[in-house]
């Protein structure tokens, strides 16, 4: 349709039609096993199933084009119903968890994963995504830190673009892409305490230097819709925040698409004591600019009130459907109701999909210890011990409708790689994923006789152990332990893991442990236990292959921590680019007095960047073209990475900057640019990095944004934490 035509058919709609347009039902109302919960059929009147405009949850292309069908025998302008789902990671084949991507620090092939997962989606009927999640997170014990891609603004800018540009793709129409629901706006990460839902307490500065830009980046790839998140922000829940909504979002960041509130987000105002009851909701979320309604009924419920009483602008509510029926006409639902389903466009073969997460799963291990060259493996008697040596749920609690069947485990991926290379391998479970006591028993359920079983599991894999000449733990938190609500108070694994690996040390020289997490942990009793140490995250599909690939040296390491692992819970939040403090921490001398706690080290034990390779990796002092740069000019800084090993190796190469004097206090560390190099043994390779102007900007205290002359400091490392800088001057 042309924009007039849309624009005359909104003169059609009637008052009612036009709400409806505004009103999300869970996709429960349609399809009994959707995805989602809350609302059943039963409860929602006839006229909101016939006449919302979109459903959310609904995961099968049959269902999807069932509904569609019978959807639009009964719409009286025939406006088609929009099909939203998650699809954060994967919708049949699965990539790494979105901190995993990040750990790749690799946009490209987290823009080539999106696309597949698009093709998947859109050939099921999925119009939208409610992806990327581009919440900057620095307090692990918070269980979103999974569907994030970590702590650092510029990385999750770049990978939260990329995700939107494979989702969406060159034309929205061709029945292959779907559009992009970026979300949680704004801040959602920020939850004190690491607690879900919990207010955000944080500066404006804070908020547009740090939590805002990967939003805009999305934002500038193209996103179709921003989802409003659940906190609340300098005292007033986001939902229904005009001056977040409408002046950042909309006036500021030149948002022109869709705004959704997140689910029953709106209906939330009242416990947040910010509206009196669904109806002033309804008004306050109109009010800031929210256009539809994720399941509250709010919308669905009050709005044709509000508006003939004259306290709601009609104006208003026509905006919001004009960007929704756009929406639907760029997706090219008006000419096909069922795009995707009727075109059966796959691009990519399943050889080609399962390849590509393959790599990525590889992409994302991050290698934090390999001592005496213990990988790649020389082993020829190996033990893969431990709740995830054998298990496929490689995935995250967000992957819901995975092809199970394709799952790659460790154990499938040691048997079919490793006999042939003549190694004898042997698996054992050695304890349970988890125990009492870690806040899952409403989900995972014991055996009467679990005592026994751990007992027989516990004797096997020391029987293994013995027998080997190394040990594989594959240990990690439940799936159901990150995610949504999952926020933990304490970041280690189950005693039972703990124990396996203490007694599994006892009787084998030499242990690898790999680890499977949705967060970083607690991790410094396994480093002691380990030769060798490996984040996993949540690897997807071809988690198993992924593994092996990096463990035999096919694929050289190359994931870096885009989240900084403490050494203890007690130092969350905890992020790299944090500010001097007017009593830095010296490291030596005296500390007293000085900002510190008196039972730990303020830095991380393993910093944000961090990630071994294969080889030694040794890396020049870093030189400048100069020591002034100008406005519209610019610098390149310098360095030179050499692989003194004899094995591949690839590295993330990144470059921090400092501003040193501002009239803000400044970070004592900002990524500014990184780069993913491979090397070959004894190779020497230059790396170098433009520096710009607009790389130093930042929100003054004149509450402007830009840069301001004086002194900076410029490092290249391998993390965000080693590295001699050298200074140039702003003029
Ligand atoms: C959930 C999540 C959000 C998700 C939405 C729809 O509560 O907060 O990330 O996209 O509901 O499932």
């Amino acid at each position: 349709m042309k924009a007039i035509e849309l624009e005359n058919l909104l003169k059609e709609m009637s008052l009612e039609e036009k709400v409806m347009q505004l009103v999300q039902v869970p996709g429960s109302v349609y399809a009994k096993d959707s995805a989602t919960t809350g609302i059943l059929q039963e409860t929602v009147p006839e006229k909101v199933r016939r006449l919302a405009g979109s459903t959310l949850g609904i995961m099968d292309g049959g269902k999807i084009r069932d509904i569609q069908d019978e959807y639009m025998k009964h719409h009286p302008h025939h406006i088609p119903l929009l099909f939203m789902l998650d699809v954060i990671h994967g919708h049949k084949t699965v990539f790494p968890c979105p901190l995993g991507q990040g750990a790749t620090f690799d946009p490209d092939l987290t823009e080539q994963a999106a696309a597949i997962q698009a093709e998947e989606a859109a050939a099921d009927g999925v119009h939208v995504t409610f992806s990327p999640m581009a919440d900057l997170v620095r307090d692990a014990r918070w269980g979103r830190v999974m569907e994030s891609t970590g702590e650092d603004p510029l990385l999750n800018g770049r990978m939260a673009a990329a995700m939107v540009r494979g989702y969406q793709g060159p034309d929205l129409k061709d029945g292959r892409h779907v559009a992009s629901c970026v979300k949680h706006f704004a801040a959602y990460g920020a939850a004190e305490g690491g607690r879900d839902y919990n207010n955000t307490e944080l500066s404006e500065h804070t908020l547009r230097d740090s939590y805002l830009p990967a939003y805009q980046e999305a934002i500038q790839a193209g996103a179709r819709m921003v989802m409003s998140s659940f906190n609340s922000w300098n005292g007033i829940p986001v939902t229904g925040s005009e001056w977040l909504m409408k002046k950042i979002l909309r006036e500021e960041m030149g948002f022109e698409g869709v705004t959704i509130s997140d689910w029953d987000a709106i209906g939330q105002l009242i416990p947040h004591g910010y509206a009196e009851d669904l109806e002033d909701a309804a008004r306050k979320a109109m009010r800031a600019g929210v256009d539809i309604d994720m399941t509250t009924g709010a919308y669905a419920g009050y709005l044709e009130k509000l508006v003939r009483e004259g306290r709601l602008p009609e104006s208003e509510l026509d905006k919001a459907v004009l960007r929704i029926l756009t929406l639907k006409n760029d997706l090219g639902l008006f000419e096909n109701p069922c795009r995707g389903l009727t075109e059966h466009l796959p691009v990519h073969t399943p050889e080609e999909k399962h390849a590509l997460a393959r790599k990525a799963a590889a992409e994302s291990l991050v290698l934090l210890k390999n001592e005496d060259g213990v990988l790649p493996l020389k082993a020829k008697k190996l033990a893969f011990i431990g709740p995830y040596a054998m298990s496929r749920d490689l995935h995250s609690t967000w992957a819901i409708n995975p092809d199970r069947a394709q799952g790659v485990s460790v154990w499938d991926a040691a048997q079919e790689m490793l006999p042939e290379a003549g190694v004898e391998v042997r698996a054992a479970q050695g304890c349970d994923m988890v125990e009492d006591g870690t806040g899952l028993s409403f989900f995972v359920y014991h055996d009467a006789d679990q005592r026994e079983k751990n007992q027989k599991w516990m004797a096997e894999a020391l029987e293994a152990a013995a027998w080997a000449d190394t040990a594989v733990l594959c240990l990690g938190e439940h799936l159901l332990q990150s995610g949504e609500s999952t926020s933990r108070a304490k970041l280690t694994l189950p005693p039972c893991q703990l124990e396996l690996l203490r007694r599994v040390k006892e009787v084998c020289g030499k242990v690898i442990v790999l680890l499977f997490c949705g967060r970083p942990l607690e991790v410094a009793q396994m480093a002691d236990h380990a030769s060798a140490l490996v984040v996993c995250w949540r690897p997807g599909t071809e988690g198993g292959h992924g593994i092996l690939d990096v463990l035999t040296g096919k694929v050289p390491p190359s994931g870096c921590l885009p989240m900084s692992f403490p050494h203890t819970v007690g130092q969350e939040p905890l992020h790299y680019d944090e500010y001097a403090t007017g009593r830095p921490r010296p490291s030596e001398g005296n500390d007293m007095f000085t900002s510190r706690y008196l039972d730990c080290a303020n830095s991380a034990l393993f910093p944000f960047g961090f990630g071994l390779s294969y080889g030694k990796a040794e890396i020049s002092p870093v030189e400048l073209s100069g020591s002034e740069l100008r406005e519209g000019e610019h610098l390149t800084a310098r360095a030179f990475l050499t692989n003194h090993g004899d094995e591949k190796a690839a590295h993330t190469v990144q470059l921090y900057i400092q501003d040193l004097v501002g009239s803000r206090v400044r970070p004592v560390r900002q990524l500014r640019d990184f780069r993913r190099v491979l090397l070959e043994p004894g190779e020497t390779r230059e790396i170098a990095f433009r520096i710009e102007e607009p790389m130093l900007r930042f929100w003054r205290a004149d509450q402007t944004y830009g840069s301001e002359p004086g002194r900076f400091r410029v490092w290249i490392s391998l993390n965000s934490r080693d590295g001699d800088p050298v200074e140039f001057r702003l003029c």
